[in-house]
Formats: C-alpha cells, structure tokens, sequence
C-alpha cells in the first residue's frame, strides 16, 4: 500500500476530480527565480509550471517573500522576474497567465512597509501575509488592525502551519473575527508538512473556514502532493462545497 493510500485508507478510492481547474487560479507560490527560497531559474519556473498546468491550471499570482531580514523583496526585484517568465511563457507558446504580487512576512518592518506606500496586493486590496512558524509575534493582531484601516483585506497563508495555534481552535476563531480570510496550503493537505498542519487543515475545511488555497510551491518535489488531492475525499468535498474564491481573484 502506498504511502497516501495508508493516510487516508478505504475512502481514496471513492471519489475524486480528474484535475484541479475547477480552482480558477494558483494564489501562492514562490516562481520569480532568484530573489526567494523558491525557484532558482526560469527553467526550474517553467518545470513547476508546466507541472501544474498538466493538472489543469492555467492561471498563477505568484509571490515572493517579502521580509525585513532575509528577503527583502519589493516590485523593483519582483518585476523583472515576472518579465522574464513572461518572455519564456509567449517563447514557448504556453497558454498560462501569470501575475505578481507578494507574500508579506509579519516582522517589524511590516508597518513601516505599510506606511511607505502601497503594498502588491494579490487583487485589489487582497494581501497575502504569513507569520513566524516559531514564535507567536506579540503584535498579530495590532498588524492585522493596521492592515484593515489602511483599507487592505488579509488573507492569511497556511494558517495550519503556525503550531503555536494549534491549543485551540478558538486561536482561529479569534483571526477570523478580524474578518480575515484564510489561505490553506494544498500540500497540507495530503501531508507535505507535519501531521499536526494536516490535521488543522482537515478541521478548517471540515469547518467552513478556507477561503484560499494555493499550492505554495517552492520546487519540482512539492508536485506529487498535489497531484495525491485528486483522490482525497475531504478535499474533493471542499471543492464541491463551492466556498472557495481563488476563481475571483483573476476576474479583472
Ligand atoms: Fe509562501
């Protein structure tokens, strides 16, 4: 037996999609090559591309870290990436669409980010922010604030990649009464990260509570997680659930 079929038992077998364009668009990944811990070159890009397109989608933002520290991004380093993946896009005859945007690390330069001019937005005033893995920051929720009055809307990235609210799940309920919307890592699901951020993700779609998910793909060994969510039943319910909006995202 292999190894998703031993996660997930009996029930892989009794529904599944044959694709994932029903999602309407990829919402976070890492393709821009170079400036991030995700692709290394515009080849490594058009790899992961082509790897998602053959499991039906034709649409990406993708977004580079944006940190105070370690990757300090901003549209001057992003743009060019973006050009180039274009270029190699229309060289190469491929029907795929790609933005740009970023994902805004929540560390003590955010608010001075914030002040000094307008943030990527992954669609009008949609930003994609994530927080430290480690430590839970003292001032979550004074960032959110912040956010909202400057007319930004929040989607959190992998909310179930953050253990320091794994306690409860009243931790969520508290995010989400900011009005926050939540982004789920595709990979958490079938088991690309730890038991405990797949079994918050199982109990987030279980409650309605996803808004977004994305592949957050970073490199070529990320895809055989994806492809496994085609036979998992509690995500093939969270499509047919209709409460995803990344389809909305690439409206306009
Ligand atoms: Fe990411």
């Amino acid at each position: 037996m292999g190894f998703f079929s031993q996660l997930f038992g009996s029930k892989q077998k009794k529904e599944s999609l044959t694709d994932l364009s029903i999602l309407g668009c990829d919402m976070h990944s890492h393709f821009i090559p170079a400036i991030d811990d995700g692709s290394k070159s515009v080849e490594e890009t058009m790899s992961m591309l082509q790897s998602l397109s053959d499991l039906g989608i034709q649409k990406f933002i993708t977004t580079p870290h944006i940190m105070g520290d370690f990757y300090q991004n901003s549209a001057e380093t992003i743009n060019p990436g973006l050009e180039k993946i274009r270029e190699e896009i229309k060289k190469e005859g491929k029907p795929w669409e790609i933005r740009a945007a970023a994902e805004y690390y929540m560390d003590h330069e955010f608010l001075s980010k914030l002040d000094s001019g307008p943030l990527l937005t992954v669609h009008k005033n949609k930003v994609l922010i994530e927080f430290s893995y480690i430590n839970r920051p003292n001032n979550m929720k004074d960032m959110l604030f912040a956010l909202k009055i400057n007319g930004y809307q929040p989607i959190v990235a992998h909310p179930e990649r953050y253990p320091y609210l794994y306690t409860s799940m009243k931790e969520y309920e508290d995010l989400l009464d900011f009005e926050v919307d939540f982004q789920l890592n595709l990979g958490s699901i079938s088991g690309m990260y730890s038991q405990g951020a797949q079994k918050i993700a199982l109990e987030l779609m279980k409650r309605g509570w996803i808004s977004y998910v994305g592949t957050d793909m970073h490199n070529m060994k990320n895809y055989p997680f994806y492809e496994a969510l085609l036979n998992i039943p509690e995500f093939v319910a969270l499509i047919e659930s209709g409460k995803l909006k990344n389809a909305e995202l690439f409206k306009d």
